[in-house]
């Protein structure tokens, strides 16, 4: 398959025990593609907390100092409930392809999550180069994604 080309693009990316060995297959590939990406943990497969590290990642796409995060749990599902407390994160739990486009798409998402526990990593790969690979389409999707914060 075909590289994309990240230029540098900026990605914060973070995990919790479920969701390591995903975090750092995918980061493999992040890097491969040219991306710029600060790995906020966890590294091993001890117990921790994901709303600990949905936080770094979360805060940090807030404050704008990321373009884009990328979260794992087991399930992802936690992750997303977490990142997306904070203003002007926009996390979407993917489990498809067809989910990465329309997050992009028509929810501007600048947060991935996916699930360790739920995801082999050939599908997750899949969902990862088409979130990374599909722009926003603005017009009425950035009138309705505007309405999140009013
Ligand atoms: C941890 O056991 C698990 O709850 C977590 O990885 C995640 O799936 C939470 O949503």
């Amino acid at each position: 398959m075909s590289k994309l080309a990240l230029d540098g693009k900026k990605i914060c990316i973070g995990a919790d025990h479920g969701g390591v060995q995903l975090k750092d297959y995918l980061k493999t590939l992040l890097v491969e593609w040219g991306a710029q990406v600060e790995d906020m943990g966890t590294n091993s497969e001890e117990s921790v907390d994901y709303p600990d590290f949905a936080a770094k990642v979360a805060g940090a796409v807030a404050a704008g100092d990321f373009e884009s995060g990328m979260l794992i749990c087991g399930t992802g599902l936690g992750m997303s409930m977490m990142a997306n407390r904070y203003k002007g994160v926009r996390a979407a739990l993917c489990t498809s392809g067809y989910m990465a486009r329309m997050a992009r798409a028509h929810n501007d998402a600048n947060v991935l999550c996916m699930g360790g526990r739920v995801m082999g990593q050939g599908e997750a790969e899949d969902v990862l180069r088409i979130f990374f690979d599909t722009e926003f389409e603005g017009g009425r999707h950035a009138r309705r994604i505007a309405k999140f914060d009013q």
